[in-house]
């Protein structure tokens, strides 16, 4: 990471009144959930088209459900990372309005941040596309059916978001109203592939935000050239060094 623009990072995270962070898979790399788009990410394992759109949950729910089941698995043992701790710790500190986060994984919520939009939903709830009720997943346990079935009958899916599937309009709003008021965006751990999670830091850019990209690697936000600056590092040691710096130690 380059000194320079570390320091400037700083600066700018201390001098912003509203700070806003979009975090993806990439922050739960270090909690041993694996990304999507990495070597060893998840759309290696899975074809995604087989398995990521809403059309193949019509198509075989059965499918996608064991391939859901082994997601949850994967979510219930993994734990917070320093990272994830961090990001909570620079929230309290009052350098962070809220994270809006891509992940399903809970992560964010169980370390400790209080202001989290999950822009692609939870895994915590299950939904009927037919008439749109939503149940618990104690009320609709998800490993004790092939197909969890609503009260109506019909199969019930996750109440995460699919690709062809709409964001919940009510995060789709807060989300860009967020992006719209803030100072300072952070963009971490995404590929910023995904839309329309992808336009939150551009819609901040033209409301006159800084970007700043933290990621093993450049994340398309700035292989386009929006980024002002990157940090380029691993999630745990990235967001360490940031809050020993606002900590002063
Ligand atoms: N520290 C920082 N960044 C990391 C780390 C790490 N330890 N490990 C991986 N990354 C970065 C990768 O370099 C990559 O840029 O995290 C990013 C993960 O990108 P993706 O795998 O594309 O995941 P994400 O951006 O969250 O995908 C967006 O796509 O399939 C859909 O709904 C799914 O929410 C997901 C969306």
């Amino acid at each position: 990471m380059v000194i320079e623009d570390f320091k400037e990072a700083i600066r700018l995270i201390k001098q912003s009144n509203f700070t806003v962070a979009l975090t993806g898979a990439g922050v739960s790399v270090e909690s041993g959930l694996p990304d999507f788009r990495s070597s060893d990410g998840i759309w290696n394992k899975y074809d995604i088209t087989k398995y990521a759109y809403l059309a193949n949950f019509y198509e075989d729910p059965k499918r996608i459900w064991d391939f859901v089941r082994e997601l949850y698995s994967s979510y219930s043992d993994a734990k917070p990372n320093s990272g994830h701790v961090a990001l909570a710790e620079i929230e309290k500190m009052g350098y962070l309005k809220c994270v809006v986060t891509q992940n399903i994984d809970n992560l964010h919520q169980k370390a400790g941040s209080k202001c989290v939009l999950e822009f692609h939903g939870n895994t915590t709830h299950l939904k009927c596309l037919k008439c749109g009720k939503k149940y618990t997943k104690e009320e609709k346990n998800p490993f004790k059916f092939d197909v969890p079935k609503c009260d109506c009958g019909n199969p019930l899916k996750p109440d995460f978001i699919f690709f062809g599937e709409g964001i919940d309009e009510d995060v789709l709003n807060k989300s860009f109203e967020l992006a719209r008021k803030s100072e300072l965006f952070l963009i971490i751990g995404t590929s910023a592939e995904v839309q329309p999670a992808s336009m939150l830091p551009i819609v901040a850019k033209e409301s006159g935000a800084k970007l700043i990209d933290i990621n093993l690697k450049p994340s398309l936000i700035t292989l386009n050239g929006h980024s002002d600056i990157f940090l380029k590092g691993k999630f745990t040691e990235v967001m360490n060094r940031i809050l020993m710096e606002l900590k002063g130690e």
